[in-house]
């Protein structure tokens, strides 16, 4: 039987307290748990990268880190954390200026990608965003899409010479 205890997480700039199995994936405590459906499930295997979350800045595959190995002040970010409806984040807005998607199954998980390598490196060039985003799969092939979306809040995005 799962043993349960209390676990505190701080999502999104909020702590929650919960009584939980340590086992358990964030990717499940945030969608049942914290109903932050936004971070999605697809191989459950740190594949696909649809599922991505930010952990102090870095980007996680949030089915691969057990509840258990977070601290209480670690700071989880989801896609929700970054801009909601009516108050869309400049990369959000750039995705959906950009139709940098067709079903947007994946495209929680490209922002929060793409996030974290615009907090690393603000003006990255072409290649240093494609391969920042390269473990992140599209089934609808939306990828040349993706990549304008972030190049264009990159802003000065490097030249390639
Ligand atoms: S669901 Fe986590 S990487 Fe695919
Ligand atoms: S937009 Fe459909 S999987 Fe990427």
């Amino acid at each position: 039987m799962a043993r349960a205890e209390k676990i505190t997480l701080k999502v999104n700039g909020e702590p929650h307290s919960l009584t939980i199995d340590p086992g358990e994936p964030l990717l499940w405590v945030l969608r049942d748990q914290l109903k932050l459906t936004g971070t999605k499930f697809g191989c459950g295997e740190g594949e696909c990268g649809a599922c991505s979350v930010l952990i102090n800045g870095e980007v996680f595959r949030s089915c691969m880190v057990t509840v258990g190995e977070l601290a209480a002040d670690d700071q989880i970010v989801t896609i929700e954390g970054l801009g909601r409806p009516g108050n869309l984040s400049e990369l959000q807005r750039a995705f959906v200026d950009h139709t940098a998607f067709g079903c947007g199954y994946c495209t929680p998980g490209m922002i929060v990608t793409a996030e974290a390598l615009l907090r690393s490196n603000p003006h990255p060039s072409r290649d240093e965003i494609v391969s920042a985003m390269d473990d992140n799969l599209c089934r609808c092939a939306s990828y040349p899409a993706i990549v304008e979306a972030v190049a264009s809040v990159a802003g000065g995005v490097k030249r390639e010479d």
